[in-house]
């Protein structure tokens, strides 16, 4: 499969990883985000390292009305595309989130309805083209509402939900479609969060990306033992998992 990657939120700490990864298995990349000059740096710095053509260009999540101009523009610059990673996400604060709906509909728009936006549009363009792959990052925090995340957990779990849909759907046109689901990465997301464990690195977390999408795998949990984990977790009976403080 020939054509480059597109990593949308290209500046998060997990894409950068995914983008090393994607770069040394020799793939041209175009990096999408909200601070052009971060990319500008990026794109430059793994060009040289890798030896791969980088492009960039402006992208937010939220701004829904400009995908179908924006994806045109990667097209016209890149031709088709092997790949598409949608990596921007937005944890949000779950205490003001519950007061102030503006914080509420942030967390959905940025995790759920703008990565809808963009994929049902590369979904069209890739079904066409009868290759490639999808991968979208949710998390295990979909897997289970918690009291300490659930606004969050809720727009990653319909995205998981949406791309298993949407695996379904690309299948007989031969795109597949990767869910990650990540544990706790060393990000700016988790910085300073209280009660981390198994916290795993950016770089390992991108490696582990680019390989299940360029295998065709169908979900990653990363680290892999975070599935082992969410099984007990999501089998713990709702009269239990109620009087938890999670
Ligand atoms: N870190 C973890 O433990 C963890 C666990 C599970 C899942 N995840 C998910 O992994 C993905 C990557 O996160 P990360 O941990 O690498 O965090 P990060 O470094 O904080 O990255 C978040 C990224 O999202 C981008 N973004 C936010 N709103 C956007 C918008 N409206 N349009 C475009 N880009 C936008 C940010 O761009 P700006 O630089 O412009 O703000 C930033 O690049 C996210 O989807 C996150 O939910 C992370």
């Amino acid at each position: 499969m020939s054509g480059a990657v597109l990593i949308l939120g290209a500046t998060s700490a997990i894409a950068r990883g995914s983008a090393a990864a994607f770069a040394r298995r020799g793939r041209a990349l175009y990096l999408a985000g909200r601070d052009l000059e971060e990319l500008r740096r990026d794109a430059a710095d793994l060009a040289i390292r890798y030896g791969v053509e980088v492009r960039f260009g402006a992208f937010d999540a939220e701004a829904t009305e400009h995908h179908a101009t924006f994806l045109e523009r990667v097209g016209a610059e890149m031709g088709e595309l092997a790949g598409v990673l949608v990596a921007f996400g937005y944890l949000g604060d779950q205490g003001k989130a519950a007061a102030d709906f503006a914080e509420t509909e942030a967390i959905i728009n940025r995790n759920f309805v703008g990565a809808v936006s963009i994929l049902n549009l590369c979904a069209a363009r890739m079904e066409q083209g009868g290759s490639g792959f999808i991968a979208g990052i949710a998390s295990v925090a979909g897997d289970r509402g918690r009291q300490s995340n659930y606004t969050y957990g809720a727009a990653k779990g319909a995205f998981a939900l949406y791309l298993q849909g949407l695996r379904n759907r690309l299948f007989p046109a031969g795109v597949r479609v990767l869910t990650v689901k990540p544990g706790f990465v060393d990000t700016g997301m988790t910085f300073g969060m209280p009660g981390l464990f198994l916290v795993a690195t950016p770089a390992a977390v991108g490696e582990r990306i680019a390989r299940a999408a360029e295998r065709g795998r169908d979900v990653l949990y990363v680290p892999w033992f975070w599935r082992y984990i969410m099984l007990i977790i999501t089998h713990i009976p709702e009269r239990i998992f109620k009087r938890l403080k999670l």
